[in-house]
């Protein structure tokens, strides 16, 4: 009974609603945890060069290497047996082969094509992905064709096209358009299935933002001085907004999408959490290059936990809505994991 020494309490307040109860131990913790990593939910960006060293370090992205095909089986063997479902293969493009017209974007046997037939051969246990998307093999460094300063829509789509084809042809499980035409995620879901390919999935960069953080990666693919001070805002979506996504994700799950993509993560983790809440698809994020960069200087520095701050990234994009993550650090954050 209360009494002048002991008063009524209120309910639902403090002190008998103390929220420290849940967090005493570490045993406590892990049992209330509302999300967890695991490596099941990376895919592992990783990016193939024709030759050369087995590996080629990427200067703006400390511990990612430009891997030869071998290198890169090697690479995809190690992250099956870490538990990674997924990779996703980028270019590395040399200059003397970029064109205006890309044509090495669908050129039969190119190095991602000769990486994901190789991977799929000695790792088939392993999801391949790869790009749609111009970028790397069109010597402006933009995503889809150019005439008179305008980065044509539907021209482009004919090249996609192309590319989306020969992905499929080297055995790729999923095609993933990055470039931000409108319409190619029907258009390219037509021609899958006309050639008999209607088993390959559609991971669509549906929300993909006119980004500055994508710096790094274009120096990975060699089209930075492609692309010189020119920016992609004509297609990828203005950073101010947020509905706009909304729709850009409508369209691609009506064209026939089997899953999408917010692309980068941290800054956008609203959006995130908005288009899992909309659509309640199978919804993935991408920690870019740029997001990588800023993590691991600041790590090299002393001024940030490596460790710590990878797997904190990462669990934070799952409790804002991601099925799975796209990141750099998929390998390092997997060996985490493991370690406990
Ligand atoms: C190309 C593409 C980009 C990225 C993935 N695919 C860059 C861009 O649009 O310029 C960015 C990846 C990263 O920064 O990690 N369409």
């Amino acid at each position: 009974m209360p009494d002048s020494k002991h008063p009524r309490q209120p309910f639902g307040q403090y002190p008998r609603v103390r929220m420290r109860r849940n967090r005493s131990h570490d045993w406590v913790r892990r049992l209330v945890a509302e999300t967890k990593l695991s490596p099941a939910d990376f895919i592992w960006p990783v990016f193939v060069k024709e030759g050369g060293a087995a590996q080629e370090p990427v200067p703006a992205m400390p511990g990612v290497n430009r891997l030869t095909v071998p290198a890169l089986v090697k690479a995809a063997e190690q992250a099956a047996k870490r538990g990674i479902p997924a990779i996703m293969i980028f270019p590395y493009v040399p200059k003397e082969l970029k064109t205006d017209d890309a044509r090495e974007a669908y050129r039969a046997n190119n190095p991602v094509s000769k990486a994901i037939k190789a991977v799929k051969k000695a790792v088939p246990e392993i999801g391949v992905m790869s790009d749609v998307a111009l970028d790397p093999y069109i010597s402006h460094g933009q995503d889809g064709l150019e005439q008179d300063g305008v980065i044509l829509n539907d021209e482009t789509i004919e090249v996609l096209i192309r590319q989306a084809l020969t992905l499929a042809e080297s055995g790729v499980d999923v095609v993933a358009p990055s470039d931000m035409m409108d319409g190619r995620i029907g258009r390219i879901r037509d021609a899958l299935d006309s050639a008999g390919f209607q088993r390959v999935k559609i991971i669509s960069y549906a929300a993909k933002y006119a980004s500055n953080f994508y710096g790094p990666y274009r120096e990975a693919i060699g089209s930075k001085s492609a692309l010189g001070k020119a920016d992609k805002r004509t297609y990828q979506m203005d950073p101010a907004n947020g509905d706009e996504a909304l729709r850009e994700c409508a369209l691609d799950v009506a064209e026939g999408a089997d899953m999408l993509m917010v692309k980068p993560g941290m800054p956008y983790l609203d959006v995130l959490w908005r288009v899992k809440q909309a659509f309640r698809m199978p919804t993935f994020v991408y920690q870019v290059s740029g997001e990588y960069a800023m993590l691991k200087a600041a790590a090299a520095n002393g001024w940030l936990d490596n460790d710590k701050v990878v797997l904190e990234a990462l669990a934070c994009f799952k409790r804002a809505g991601a099925d799975g993550i796209l990141t750099y650090s998929a390998l390092e954050a997997a060996a985490l994991l493991a370690k406990g």
